[in-house]
C-alpha cells in the first residue's frame, strides 16, 4: 500500500479512547471551542468505566462532617504506600468535590439523603463514608452522562477504530494511524495534540475483571514506542473479590461495595478470617490486605472447593440487597443460579487495575513528547502501591478534564504543525508486515500469555518465577514472526488481534522488568524472596524504549512532599495509618 491509500481527517484535538477520561476531556476541549475528534475500540456504550461499580470519592462529609480534603489525601497517599505523586493526589483529593456533583448534575443521578445531598457509603481504608454512588453501577451512569453531554455538543465518536502508531517527528505527536476494525480501511488523523485515554493492562492475567479485548496495555505500547516513560508498572492491583464461576467468566468484578454495605469473608472453617489479617478495619481494610488475605486463605486450604472464600451479604434483607446492589444480585442469579439474599457468593483475587503507567506532568498530564497527553488508568502517579477503591472514577473526570484544557491550550499556542509522509509511510508498512499466512494463531498466543501472567507475575511472585515468566514471554514474542493475519472486506478481526498482542506483550516485559528492580513487598507488590517492606526501596521505577526497542529500566527518588503536605500528615495520620508504611 502507498501513503495515499488512507483517509484522511484533521482536527485540533485527537482523544484515544472513548471511556470516561476520553469523554470527559473531548467536553473540555469542544467547551474551548476547539475541534476534537475521540477514536475508541470498543462500542462507546460499553467502554470498561461501565465496570467500576461502586462508588466514586468526594471529600463531601455529607455523612461524616469531619472529613477534608486533606484527610482524602492522607488515605490515599499513605494507602499508595507513598510512591505515588504528592502533587497529583493532592489534586485529586481537591477537586473532586467540585467534579462529582458536577457530573451528578449533569445527569449520573447519584443515589441521595433525604436532604438532598449526596448519599456516601464506606469504601475500605477511606477513613470517612467517602463513597458517592449509584447503586452498584456508577461506571455506567457517569458513562451514559458524559456520552449525553458529548452528543449535546456534538463531539465525533468514532468507536470502531484501532490506532496502530502515534505520528512522531522530532519528539512531536502529529497524529495517529488506524484502521477500521470492520473494514480494515485505514485513516491518518492530523492534529495539533493527542490524548490517550486507553486504559490498562489487568486483561493480560488469566484471571481478570476486564472484558475480552479491553485493557490489552495498547496505550503503554503506543506511548512507549512514542518516546513516553511508564512509571512504577510492577504496581498491579489485584482485587479481593473476582467471580470464581463460571469459567468463562473466572475474574469478574464483585464490587467491593458488597463489603462496604456489610459483606462478609469466610474460609471453609465458618471463620471470618480477617480478624487475623486487619482485626480493626476486617473487610473493610486495604485492597491489597483484603487481596493477600484471600489468597492466603485458598492457597494454605481454607477455601471453598472451587477454588474461593466465601462472601456473604444473606443477613441483609432482599430488599436492602436489590436496592444497593442490584447488578451484582442480578450477576449470580443470570451466571450461576444463586440468589445471593440466600446464599454467599464464592470470590478469588482477579487483576484489576494498573496503577502504574505512563508517566505525565500531575497538572497537566503533558508527557515528554510534546503534544501527547494521557489521562485515566493509562496514566501513572496517582495511585502509588495500593489503589483506594473509587478513586478511579474520580481521575477520570478530574484528570480527564485537565489533559482536556492543556492540550487546548497547547493547541492554542502551537503556529506550525510538523508532518512526514516517511513516518506515515512507515506506519503503513507496520501494518502490512503482520498481513501474511503463517503457523501461529493469535487467540492461542493470547491465552498463553494470560496464563504466563498469572502463574509467573501473580498475586505472589519472586525472582524465579519472574525471570521464567520473561523467558516464556520472549518465546510467544519469537512467534510472532508466523503468524497468521487474515483480512477481508468485512472482517479484520486477526489484524487488530495481532496487535493487541504486540502491545500485551511489551506491557508484561515492561511489567515484569519493573517487578524483578523491587527487591521488597510493598501494597500490590509481593515477592515471596522479599517479604518486608524496605526504605531503601522508596524509589519509582521507570521504563522507556530505545531505537532498538529495547526495554530500559532507571530508578528515580521519589516527589517529595512539599512542606504544606508535609505538615497535613504531622498533624491528622493516626498510629494505623503508617504502621509498615515506613513512610520519612
Ligand atoms: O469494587 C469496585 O466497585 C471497584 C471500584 C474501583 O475499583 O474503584
Amino acid at each position: 500500500m502507498s501513503v495515499i491509500d488512507h483517509l484522511t481527517q484533521i482536527t485540533n484535538v485527537l482523544v484515544i479512547g472513548c471511556g470516561g477520561a476520553g469523554l470527559r476531556s473531548a467536553i473540555e476541549i469542544k467547551k474551548s471551542g476547539l475541534n476534537v475528534c475521540i477514536l475508541g475500540k470498543r462500542p462507546k456504550t460499553d467502554a470498561h468505566t461501565v465496570l467500576a461499580a461502586g462508588g466514586i470519592n468526594a471529600a463531601l462529609g455529607n455523612l461524616d462532617k469531619e472529613d477534608t480534603w486533606e484527610q482524602h489525601f492522607i488515605d490515599t497517599y499513605l494507602e499508595g504506600y507513598g510512591i505515588g505523586d504528592p502533587l497529583k493526589v493532592e489534586i485529586m483529593a481537591k477537586e473532586s468535590p467540585a467534579l462529582v456533583k458536577e457530573i451528578d448534575k449533569w445527569g449520573a443521578n447519584f443515589a441521595k439523603l433525604k436532604n438532598g445531598e449526596l448519599d456516601q457509603r464506606f469504601f475500605g481504608a477511606h477513613k470517612y463514608r467517602r463513597t458517592c454512588y449509584s447503586g452498584d453501577f456508577t461506571g455506567l451512569s457517569i458513562l451514559k452522562t458524559l456520552l449525553k453531554k458529548s452528543e449535546e455538543l456534538k463531539i465525533p465518536i468514532y468507536d470502531n477504530q484501532y490506532v496502530t502508531e502515534l505520528l512522531i517527528r522530532e519528539n512531536t505527536c502529529f497524529g495517529a494511524m488506524s484502521f477500521n476494525m470492520t473494514s480494515s480501511e485505514r485513516t491518518v488523523h492530523f492534529a495539533d495534540a493527542v490524548i490517550l485515554c486507553t486504559g490498562g493492562h489487568t486483561r493480560l492475567w488469566k484471571k481478570s475483571s476486564s472484558r475480552k479485548n479491553e485493557n490489552t496495555g495498547d496505550g503503554y505500547y503506543l506511548g512507549l514506542k512514542a518516546g513516553c516513560k511508564l512509571i512504577d508498572m510492577e504496581m498491579v492491583q489485584f482485587h479481593p473479590s473476582g467471580m470464581v464461576l463460571p469459567e468463562e467468566i473466572e475474574g469478574t468484578l464483585v464490587t467491593e461495595a458488597v463489603r462496604g454495605e456489610g459483606g462478609k469473608l469466610i474460609n471453609n472453617k465458618g471463620e471470618r478470617f480477617m480478624k487475623n489479617y486487619d482485626p480493626k478495619r476486617m473487610e473493610l481494610s486495604t485492597r491489597d490486605k483484603v487481596a493477600i488475605a484471600n489468597y492466603t486463605e485458598i492457597v494454605e486450604g481454607r477455601g471453598t472447593k472451587n477454588g474461593g472464600v466465601f462472601l456473604d451479604i444473606s443477613h441483609k434483607s432482599k430488599d436492602f440487597i436489590v436496592d444497593k446492589l442490584p447488578s451484582i444480585y442480578r450477576q449470580f442469579l443470570e451466571s450461576q443460579m444463586l440468589d445471593i439474599s440466600k446464599s454467599p457468593m464464592e470470590v478469588a483475587p482477579t487483576a484489576h487495575y494498573s496503577m502504574g503507567g505512563i508517566l505525565v506532568d500531575p497538572e497537566t498530564l503533558s508527557t515528554s513528547v510534546e503534544g501527547l497527553f494521557a489521562a485515566g488508568e493509562v496514566a501513572g502517579g496517582l495511585h502509588g502501591a495500593n489503589r483506594l477503591g473509587g478513586n478511579s472514577l474520580a481521575e477520570i473526570i478530574i484528570f480527564g478534564k485537565r489533559a482536556g484544557i492543556a492540550s487546548s491550550k497547547f493547541s492554542k499556542k502551537i503556529d506550525k504543525q510538523l508532518r512526514s509522509n516517511k513516518i506515515i509511510a512507515l506506519a503503513h508498512e507496520n501494518i502490512d508486515k503482520f498481513i501474511k499466512k503463517g503457523d501461529e494463531l493469535v487467540r492461542p498466543l493470547q491465552h498463553e500469555l494470560r496464563i504466563i501472567m498469572w502463574t509467573y507475575c501473580g498475586v505472589i511472585k519472586n525472582q524465579k518465577s519472574l525471570l521464567e515468566g520473561l523467558s516464556r514471554i520472549e518465546t510467544i514474542k519469537n512467534k510472532l514472526n508466523y503468524i497468521d493475519v487474515r483480512i477481508d472486506k468485512h472482517n479484520c478481526e486477526d489484524l487488530y488481534l495481532i496487535f493487541d498482542l504486540q502491545s500485551s506483550l511489551l506491557s508484561a516485559k515492561a511489567t515484569i522488568l519493573s517487578a524483578l528492580e523491587r527487591n521488597e513487598s510493598r501494597g500490590a507488590h509481593q515477592r515471596s524472596d522479599f517479604p518486608k517492606l524496605e526504605i531503601s526501596n522508596n524509589f519509582n521505577c521507570l521504563v522507556s524504549m530505545d531505537e532498538k526497542s529495547n526495554l530500559k529500566i532507571t530508578k528515580v527518588p521519589l516527589k517529595e512532599l512539599n512542606e504544606k503536605l508535609k505538615k497535613i500528615i504531622a498533624n491528622k495520620t493516626r498510629e494505623e495509618d503508617i504502621k509498615d508504611k515506613l513512610i520519612e
